[in-house]
């Protein structure tokens, strides 16, 4: 069952987006709605347009044509003031954390609460008692508030992607996206992760739009996973009772390049190799 979400409840609708950059169409007549507290996974293959996807919702860029809507806001008309108020309810966080590293843990967590990502380098004295303590709040929520007064560079990567949540928090967001959040962390970092952001989307109610590549993770994870090919929907389906080798049929279907269907083929493999086992 896929997009029969009710209006009421969404929260996130692309309609016939295209993307062009130059010749490269990275985004092609693609329409999807999101329901609030929903998980979905954009899975796809490098390149297949899942960072331009979600960066036209947060503004980040504007389709050639179509319709973006996130929260009610019809996302490229914004500017100014309208655009951060947005950006306010929408929490990002990338692959590489980008945290500032010679900053402490608990300075991080606080950028989140300025309007800009990278902020002002303001001192720990600069932020209020009530801010400090939901910045704390926020770590202890991922597990990390014994680190607080470290630096984050002292931090393994799977720790500095949980300070990179817990300064999403900060907004109080309604919406968080996350590209490929886990794509630099070892497969045991990446399974905490993403258990962790599923958790708190349910706390929180927040919904989730999260790209990945790895597919064992997205069923995992998700609860709607939508694929990307070449800036094509080729695949919208709830994970319920989903297996990998299915996953990687529909995918194997649409690969087209060879550098796609080698890709796909040896996932494939593997992931008949899993279910035999
Ligand atoms: N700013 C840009 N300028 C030119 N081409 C871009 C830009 N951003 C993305 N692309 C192209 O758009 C396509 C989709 O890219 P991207 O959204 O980054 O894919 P993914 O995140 O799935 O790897 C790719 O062909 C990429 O080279
Ligand atoms: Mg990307």
């Amino acid at each position: 069952m896929t997009g029969t979400t009710a209006a009421s409840t969404t929260v996130v609708e692309l309609t016939d987006v295209t993307k062009r950059f130059g010749d490269t169409v990275a985004l092609d007549r693609v329409s999807l709605t999101v329901a609030r507290g929903e998980i979905l996974v954009l899975l796809g293959l490098s390149g297949s347009g899942k960072s331009t996807l979600l960066r036209h919702l947060d503004g980040l860029e504007e389709p050639t044509s179509g319709s973006v809507t996130v929260l009610g806001e019809s996302v490229p008309r914004l500017r100014g003031k309208a655009l951060r108020s947005l950006r306010s309810r929408v929490g990002f966080i990338f692959q590489q954390f980008e945290l500032v590293p010679s900053l402490t843990v608990l300075e991080n967590v606080l950028t989140g609460s300025l309007a800009t990502l990278r902020g002002p380098r303001l001192g720990l004295f600069s932020y209020g008692r009530a801010s400090k303590l939901r910045a704390l709040t926020h770590l202890d929520r991922v597990g990390l508030l014994d680190r607080a007064y470290q630096r984050a560079d002292t931090l393994s990567g799977g720790q500095q992607q949980r300070v990179a949540i817990a300064r999403a928090l900060m907004q109080d967001p309604e919406v968080l996206l996350a590209d490929e959040p886990v794509a630099s962390l070892d497969p045991e970092s990446s399974s905490q992760v993403m258990a962790l952001i599923r958790e708190i989307a349910a706390d929180e109610g927040l919904t989730v739009v999260c790209s990945l590549h790895q597919v064992d993770l997205a069923i995992d994870w998700a609860d709607r996973i939508v694929g990307l090919r070449r800036g094509s929907v080729v695949l919208d389906t709830t994970t319920d009772g989903l297996d990998k080798a299915q996953v990687m049929e529909i995918y194997g279907r649409v690969a087209t390049t060879t550098e796609e269907i080698v890709a796909v083929q040896t996932e494939l493999h593997e992931a008949r190799l899993e279910v035999g086992r």
